[in-house]
């Protein structure tokens, strides 16, 4: 063997994740577009000193689960070992030891599921651990009022024909009748890594005679010896979709939220005072209208663009191109219907559309409400409309035509 470390961590990735219900074992779930156990493992190599890092991992992604360990291990891959999980988080921790180097005293066991266990917690553990010589577990206080509940009396006697908590087996939550209040002062809620001298635990697995829920509990009915370290908040355990969701937070507090994307579409017409004024989706009587092979409404063409632009589905000009009779003097909101329908088959739903008119006239503050509802109704989202002059500069300023300018924001379902 290369290398004598005297720590290992076994990192039990091998569970199935129902609670979670991700089509994958959980540990291979993605967070932030990552593997779960990728996180983990970030943080365990992370660690100041070296040390065996044993992944348990399910037989389905035995080989998954070693090119990701090796991949992250980087310079340290000789120090990882992948074997395949059991049918119990304790089955798991079991075939984790079996693997263990004879270089090895110390033993910290880790879940994979608390992928945002900080490496100073696995350092602290490590300490501890060498100089208590006993089992060792990152807690951390109890913040909510603890009560002990259990089902009716009269359920029970019904039920099993005798009276007493537990009689009737796993209490419904969600209607159970209350039996007091835990004092919480003396509670602790435990974390993991959890460390212990490597003969003490192998002795205590060896004797043990039922399923514990940590390797802490297992140690001490053992007769163990087990002290508690600071834990920490990032170490918590996802378990649920609501617990991926707090990890990717933590992980990316300013990101957007999955999928959002943006869009800018521009548009330019001249005036045509031989045609009426269609902008906006709406007529404007009195006034010069717009050059175009359609209805030459920039202020609709700019949505569209801005649509079309922030879900990738290329351009106005692309998608109803000029030599399409259907499009010929067709009105601003046929190409809009038409683009929100594209935009709606491709799984797009719109967050909303801004825009600006640069242009001489028409005036639009006297009708910007009506144009906005106009608009709206049409994208399904709230559409707002500004205008602005451009100092008598360009051929906006000139009275040549109308200039409109859009941002859209959209987001891809999941
Ligand atoms: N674990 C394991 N082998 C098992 C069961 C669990 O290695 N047979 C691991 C999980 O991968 C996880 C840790 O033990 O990292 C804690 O278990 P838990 O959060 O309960 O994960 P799952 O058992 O996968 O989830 P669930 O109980 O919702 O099915
Ligand atoms: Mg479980």
């Amino acid at each position: 063997m290369p290398v004598q470390p005297t720590v290992a961590v076994i990192v039990v990735a091998a569970g199935s994740g129902t609670r979670l219900g991700r089509p994958e074992p959980k540990a291979f779930a993605p967070l932030a577009g990552r593997p779960i156990l990728a996180h983990a493992l970030d943080r365990v190599f992370g660690m100041s000193e070296p040390a065996q890092v044993i992944v348990v991992a399910p037989a389905s992604h035995h080989a998954v689960g070693a090119e990701l360990a090796t991949s992250i291990a980087g310079a340290a891959a000789e120090y990882v070992t992948v074997v395949n999980g059991g049918a119990s988080r304790q089955a798991s921790v079991a075939a984790g030891l079996a693997a263990l180097w004879p270089s090895v005293d110390t033993v910290l066991v880790h879940d994979a599921a608390r992928a945002l266990t900080p490496s100073e917690q696995f350092d602290l553990v490590v300490r501890r651990v060498t100089e208590s010589r006993g089992g060792v577990t990152p807690a951390l206080p109890v913040t909510d009022t603890i009560k002990r509940v259990g089902p009716d009396v009269a359920d029970v006697a019904d039920a099993a024909g005798s009276v007493g908590a537990g009689a009737a087996g796993a209490v419904d939550v969600t209607d159970a009748a209350v039996r007091g209040t835990v004092d919480r002062s003396e509670l602790v809620a435990v974390q993991t890594p959890q460390g212990f001298p490597r003969a003490a635990l192998l002795d205590a697995y060896a004797t043990a005679a039922e399923e514990y829920t940590d390797d802490a509990a297992l140690f001490a009915a053992a007769g163990g010896p087990v002290r508690t370290v600071a834990g920490a908040a990032d170490a918590f355990k996802i378990t649920t979709p609501w617990d991926l969701r707090r990890a990717e937070q933590e992980l990316a507090p300013d990101a957007a939220p999955h999928g959002v994307r943006t869009g800018l579409g521009i548009d330019v017409h001249a005036f045509d005072a031989a045609t009426p004024l269609w902008l906006g989706g709406v007529h404007w009587p009195g006034e010069p209208g717009l050059a175009g092979h359609s209805d030459g409404d920039a202020l609709s063409h700019a949505i569209c663009d801005a649509l079309l632009g922030a879900a990738g589905l290329g351009d106005i000009g692309s998608r109803f191109g000029t030599a399409d009779p259907q499009f010929e003097n067709a009105r601003g909101d046929v190409f809009l219907t038409a683009t929100v329908a594209l935009l709606r088959d491709a799984g797009f739903s719109i967050g909303n559309v801004a825009v600006q008119v640069i242009a001489n006239h028409p005036k639009l503050g006297p009708r910007r409400h009506e144009v906005e509802a106009h608009l709206s109704a049409i994208v399904g989202a709230p559409v707002s409309v500004a205008a602005t002059t451009s100092d008598h500069l360009g051929f906006t300023g000139r009275g040549e035509g109308i200039a409109a300018i859009a941002t859209a924001l959209v987001q891809q379902a999941t």
